[in-house]
């Protein structure tokens, strides 16, 4: 028993039953928490809400049966994801090797992207955490490497088996019955054939789509060549040095990126100090009144389904946008071609979102609060979504101001891991500045 609890029970001993449930209430947060959270887990178990060490590998969920995680492949994958040299396929000579995978997903950031919009080829300058990245002059808007859809975070994606807003990729989870649009609006979405999970797919794709290349010349001159040795001596040599095993590696180092020292994660271990009260309070509302958990509802607090909540594209937001109509303001519907799933886009996960700065799809709120004000009101604000389309658990809450304030506290400080730096490697091989390697960005970093 802590002493906070120790003396609560004081207190409630001194004044007596007059005021028992009030009282019970306030004494017992984690007893409440507790009960709340078994009703509404999938298992009917608190610890379904716990995510593993991340060092068991056997522990962590949903690998690929073609990949699965082992050490010399985070190894390899960590350093990849951070590597400049394979940023070989740029639009222009002077943009080679100048970017990386981590160019839109910064650690420190909780693996997004500093702006509103990543940029990788096509970009110069980096600013404080990516914040002052603009367009290379000498790019035209159309050659810039930029997506039209705020990037995602790559914490947690254990939990994803349908990686993209609009879940395009891997053969299985909500994937299961889209077949016949394998490759349809996206021809790299035809890999859904080959049975992979979504990251070894999606990963394929990004590297693919981001400019970067992997073979055996360019992995001896920058010095993998005996790390892809290692991670994958089973594949014929012809093989080894690709896209394909770079996305297993690649794969199996994101698996292993868990949030699970936030203060919610170490009090579901037992810690019951970890969260303050206030948090403590949020996570009830979170779990129950507020009924966020009705989508949000795994370890990572994503959701397996689809869902319209109305909220602006990235066009809409005043933004400059490189690419319109690439089709990702449809959602779920620019995927399966069914008008039923227009503009219903993925359920993401929660953790470490207070410095990203840029929320929903199209980065049409700037705090957390803002979210959940949003959450709390219902009222969609895209014109674009009819509202037959608006998914029917998004309602008005009728939520308080302080419970606004207990629900954006737990969910920016209770599920805010401060130590993602350990996902992040020292050096790469090539020893290139990281996450950029433009002369501006370089400036910028203070990196020789
Ligand atoms: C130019 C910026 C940019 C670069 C570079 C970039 N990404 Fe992303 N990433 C994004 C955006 C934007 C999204 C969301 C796009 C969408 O869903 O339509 C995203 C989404 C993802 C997702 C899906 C996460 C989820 O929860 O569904 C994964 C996985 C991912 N990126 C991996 C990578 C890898 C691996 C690389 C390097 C090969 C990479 N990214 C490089 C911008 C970028
Ligand atoms: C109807 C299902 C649903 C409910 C209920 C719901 N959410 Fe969400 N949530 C979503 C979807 C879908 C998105 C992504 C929407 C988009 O960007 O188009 C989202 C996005 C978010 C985001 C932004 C994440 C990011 O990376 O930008 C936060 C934060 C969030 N929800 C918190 C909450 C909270 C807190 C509650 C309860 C008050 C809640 N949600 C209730 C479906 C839901």
């Amino acid at each position: 028993m802590n002493k906070f609890n120790f003396l609560y029970i004081l207190i409630f001993l001194a004044i007596g039953c007059s005021n028992e449930t009030v009282e019970v209430a306030e004494t017992d947060l984690d007893t409440t928490l507790l009960h709340s959270l078994k009703k509404s887990s999938l298992t009917g178990e608190v610890d379904f809400y716990a995510m593993p060490s991340g060092n068991e590998f056997k522990d962590i969920p949903n690998q690929d049966p073609k990949n699965p995680i082992t050490y010399p492949k985070v190894a390899l994958g960590n350093l990849l994801f951070f590597e400049t040299g394979i940023g070989m396929k740029a639009k222009k000579e002077e943009s080679m090797a100048t970017y990386s995978c981590s160019s839109c997903h910064l650690p420190e950031l909780g693996f997004t992207a500093g702006r509103f919009q990543g940029i990788a080829d096509g970009g110069i300058g980096f600013g404080h955490l990516g914040n002052g990245r603009t367009i290379n002059p000498h790019y035209d808007g159309t050659e810039v490497d930029a997506q039209g859809a705020r990037p995602l975070p790559v914490v947690n994606l254990a939990y994803v088996r349908n990686p993209l807003w609009n879940g395009s990729f891997g053969s299985f989870g909500m994937n299961v019955g889209t077949e016949s649009v394998w490759g349809v609006a996206d021809p790299l979405t035809s890999i859904n054939h080959e049975n992979r999970e979504g990251l070894e797919a999606v990963v394929t794709r990004a590297l693919i789509t981001h400019r970067q290349d992997i073979n055996k010349e360019l992995m001896d001159s920058l010095g993998y060549t005996a790390l892809f040795d290692n991670a994958f001596h089973d594949v014929p040599v012809s093989e080894r040095y690709t896209l394909q095993t770079a996305s297993h590696a690649i794969s199996a180092y994101f698996r292993t990126i868990l949030t699970n020292q936030a203060p919610f994660q170490k009090w579901l271990r037992g810690e019951k100090n970890a969260m303050s009260d206030k948090q403590k309070r949020g996570a009830n509302l979170f779990f129950t009144k507020a009924g966020c958990v009705n989508c949000h509802n795994s370890p990572s607090l994503n959701g397996q389904r689809f869902a319209a909540v109305g909220v602006k594209d990235l066009d809409q937001n005043g933004y400059l946008v490189y690419k319109t109509n690439d089709g990702r303001n449809k959602g779920r519907g620019g995927f399966t071609q069914k008008d039923s799933d227009l503009y219903r886009f993925k359920v993401p996960e929660l953790y470490n979102l207070k410095d990203v700065g840029f929320y929903f799809h199209g980065a049409s709120k700037k705090s957390l609060r803002e979210v959940v004000q949003y959450f709390n009101l219902a009222i969609p604000e895209n014109e674009r979504v009819e509202s037959h389309r608006i998914d029917s658990q998004f309602r008005p809450l009728n939520l308080s101001d302080i419970e606004v304030d207990e629900l954006t506290e737990f969910i920016s400080n209770g599920l805010f891991d401060p130590n993602l730096l350990r996902y992040k490697p020292y050096s790469t091989y090539s020893g290139n500045c990281f996450p950029n390697n433009d002369p501006l960005s370089k400036k910028d970093m203070g990196c020789n």
